[in-house]
């Protein structure tokens, strides 16, 4: 193998750069040729294609987004697109593949794999966490610390006004970012995807809260069945049914994308985009390199896609003791 390909795709996530830059430092070491793809496969299929040296990822490991950019290509879905996307690959000479992303990601990469054979290994980034293969994914560090910031700020101000605030985070269908905001955000409750929440506890809970505490924070993750923050605010309002008690609702949103990645994001993109490439190297395809148990581990595209990831079981535990 003389020349592999990365590129970046689906949402952003901070520490995406970090991999970018491993990837291609680590391709350069191994005597490589590397290439970037811009857009993820948006790019592949127009031949947005560009090599890459040592200096092309300067500078970069310290910031958010992603150099290569991202998007979510519905032409790829198409045996068309994936054909297009082939044939610049084979007229860039292009060998093996380094895809950095999420679920959509691998499920592309998986179905392109095996259409056209050139050989692929994936970097889990998202800020969801929602990954089989990998303790964590890169990103999801500094997401929850993002909304952590935030989360201390609308403390601040829902103690002053003796407030319940629903806060909104994201994780599409999966519950991580919710629970450790959470535990670390000291949430009076914590609405997750994975466990259907009667609503009457939460109202029990929080009028049990009443008189010990002035402030109430009720973090709800933005895939959980019971519908968004706004939703469920109205819903225990009506059950609380207390004119003097005011409810606010706020959604972080795309604020937990962005900012400068953490040490752990960091440290984590640049493992995962290392053990990409030698993983090419070694003669894997088809799979993700991740970090589990502190160790570099490949698990096919497949398991990734297809094996449920459950929440931390000590960490639901933790946030029910703490929350009294
Ligand atoms: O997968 C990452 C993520 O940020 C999810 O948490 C969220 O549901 C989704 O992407 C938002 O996607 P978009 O940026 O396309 O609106």
């Amino acid at each position: 193998m003389k020349k592999i390909a990365v590129f970046t795709s689906g949402g952003d996530s901070p520490g995406m750069n970090a991999c970018v830059r491993a990837v291609v430092r680590t391709a350069i070491f191994k005597g490589l040729e590397v290439y970037g793809i811009y857009r993820g496969y948006e790019g592949m299929i127009e031949g947005d294609i560009k090599r890459m040296h040592s200096h092309s990822v300067s500078n970069i490991i310290q910031r958010g987004g992603t150099v290569l950019k991202s998007a979510r290509s519905m032409e790829f879905k198409t045996p068309e697109g994936r054909k297009k996307a082939y044939d610049n690959l084979v007229a860039h000479g292009i060998e093996g593949i380094v895809a950095i992303g999420g679920d959509g990601t691998f499920t592309g990469a998986k179905i392109f794999q095996e259409e056209f054979g050139i050989p692929t290994v994936g970097c889990p980034g998202t800020i969801d966490n929602d990954i089989y293969g990998t303790d964590y994914t890169i990103g999801f560090d500094t997401a929850v610390n993002t909304a952590l910031e935030a989360i201390d700020k609308i403390r601040d101000t829902a103690a002053a006004h003796d407030r319940i605030f629903f806060i909104e985070v994201m994780g599409r269908d999966a519950g991580f970012i919710a629970v450790d905001c959470g535990i670390g955000g000291g949430a009076e409750y914590v609405m997750v995807p994975e466990t259907k929440t009667d609503l009457n506890i939460v109202v029990k809970s929080l009028k049990n809260l009443r008189k010990s505490k002035s402030s109430s924070i009720v973090v709800v993750a933005e895939g959980d069945e019971e519908g968004n923050a706004e939703a469920i605010c109205q819903k225990v309002k009506e059950k609380i049914n207390d004119k003097e008690k005011d409810f606010k609702v706020t959604t972080l949103g795309h604020i937990q994308r962005g900012g400068s990645p953490t040490a752990k994001d960091r440290v984590l993109g640049s493992l995962c985009g290392m053990a990409a490439v030698e993983g090419l190297l070694e003669g894997r395809m088809n799979c993700m390199a991740g970090v589990m148990n502190q160790e570099i581990v490949y698990t096919p595209f497949g398991d990734c896609i297809g094996k449920e990831k459950p929440l931390n079981k000590e960490h639901l535990k933790l946030m029910e003791i703490l929350s009294i």
